[in-house]
């Protein structure tokens, strides 16, 4: 097939931005060309000065380009939950997630919703997610065939949970690990894929599931593990009760070997100093889940105090307790969480950590999340005047950090002209 040249103006991070003003922390380019070929991106640079004989021009002007957003934090059965009316997490879980992951059990569901699931992500810009699958292996299955059959990356596993969920939600130790095994040998590092080992929280595993998920995870080094640690008080509670060995729930992870660098922790919200100080030793990753914590009512992430302790968090839509696939929606709600701690969500370090800096919580900052020239070719073309009241605002827009704020406070999928996976266009309207 032959090159592709996209033209348009082009941002990409080479780290955190400091402040709204740190111009070092990324490379923007007017009139830029990206040059594609066999889903990497093989040149970036002004469109003027680009080689590109035989490619193909596609030209977004005026258009923005950034690398397609990372969703480091969501769960694959839980789009049919978005949107239910609970008074908090233990409730929600019981009433209404817990019902809905027993049809993951089905084959044909799984297949098709794992189509739906990904065509939601990418209409939305994200061209990589960490999701949860249900507890049915079939599950997994199906949305890592999905995701291979697009060339998209993904990291997902099935959910292991031996208790305190219904009959048909349930495994056991072994099976849980056999299953695990299985995905992992079959699927893990095939194509742009990986697994992620996914006790669901400590709640629902026995000592004996958390055992076999620490073999699991000193087998397979390499796979990434995802968990919910501290999101509400209720769950802090119980867990605690159920581990009356461990010091606090951090430490509950920690007695079976489950903290490491390649660790996500959904959601660490009411963490005591000592937790603090144990996931920064541990160099595990919490993700934050904005509209989650709003919706679940479960508190405020306190990114500056994680970030001051050494920790590299992540943000996620934790669909579906999250109320948005949209990354951009997510940072406006991230904003105001932020915001009502007297710390300032900055749109540089908005974007940069949708893009890049999801893409170093994921260890996968080399192949994802820039514009830089040998990495995936992910991206996602913005258009910050499509929805008119976007539009409107935009008539006094002063220069680019104030157009990303916009698009920071403002945005959803309405924004998204296009996504590109591995080089392929792959919304469906066309801008
Ligand atoms: N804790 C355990 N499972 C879940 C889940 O599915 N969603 C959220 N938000 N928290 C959890
Ligand atoms: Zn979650």
């Amino acid at each position: 097939m032959n090159p592709t040249l996209i033209r348009a103006r082009l941002l990409t991070f080479t780290r955190c931005p400091e402040g709204p003003d740190d111009d070092t922390s990324y490379r923007y380019i007017a009139d830029g060309g990206l040059l594609i070929e066999g889903g990497i991106i093989r040149a970036m640079g002004d469109f003027a000065t680009l080689d590109a004989t035989g490619a193909t021009l596609i030209d977004h002007r005026p258009h923005l380009v950034l690398p397609g957003f990372i969703d480091t934090h969501l769960h694959f059965p839980q789009t049919q939950v978005i949107a239910s009316w609970a008074a908090e997490l233990l409730d929600w879980l019981n009433d209404y997630t817990f019902p809905e992951e027993t049809r993951y059990s089905d084959p044909a569901l799984c297949a098709t919703m794992a189509a739906r699931f990904l065509d939601r992500l990418t209409e939305h810009g994200t061209t990589t997610a960490v999701a949860y699958a249900s507890v049915h292996a079939t599950s997994a299955e199906a949305l890592f065939a999905e995701a291979l059959a697009r060339n998209m990356r993904l990291i997902t596993g099935k959910v292991l949970m031996d208790r305190n969920a219904p009959e048909g939600l349930r495994d056991t130790a072994q099976s849980g690990y056999d299953a695990s095994a299985a995905l992992i040998n079959r699927w893990h590092g095939k194509g742009r894929l990986g697994y992620a080992i996914t006790p669901r929280f400590a709640i629902t595993s026995t000592p004996a599931q958390m055992e076999a998920a620490q073999a699991l995870a000193h087998a397979h080094p390499d796979c990434h593990i995802q968990t919910h640690l501290s999101e509400n008080h209720a769950e802090i509670a119980l867990a605690c009760e159920l581990y009356p060995q461990a010091r606090d729930y951090t430490d509950i992870y920690a007695r079976y070997d489950l903290l490491r660098e390649n660790t996500l922790l959904g959601h660490t919200i009411h963490l005591s100093d000592r937790e603090v100080a144990a996931l920064a030793e541990a160099r595990a990753r919490p993700v934050f889940c904005p509209t989650s914590n709003l919706f679940l009512g479960s508190g405020l992430f306190d990114d500056a105090r994680l970030r001051g302790a050494g920790l590299v968090n992540g943000i996620a839509t934790d669909i579906g307790g999250g109320t948005s696939y949209s990354m951009l929606a997510t940072l406006a709600e991230g904003y105001k969480v932020l915001q009502l701690q007297r710390q300032r969500l900055h749109p540089l370090r908005a974007f940069d950590w949708i893009t890049r800096g999801n893409a170093e919580v994921l260890g996968l900052a080399d192949r994802i999340g820039t514009l830089e020239p040998g990495t995936e070719a992910d991206l996602v073309v913005l258009d910050a005047s499509a929805p008119p009241a976007m539009a409107q605002r935009m008539e006094r827009a002063r220069g680019l950090v104030d157009e990303l704020f916009t698009l920071q406070v403002m945005g959803d999928d309405r924004a998204v002209a296009q996504t590109y996976v591995a080089g392929q266009p792959c919304k469906a309207a066309q801008a």
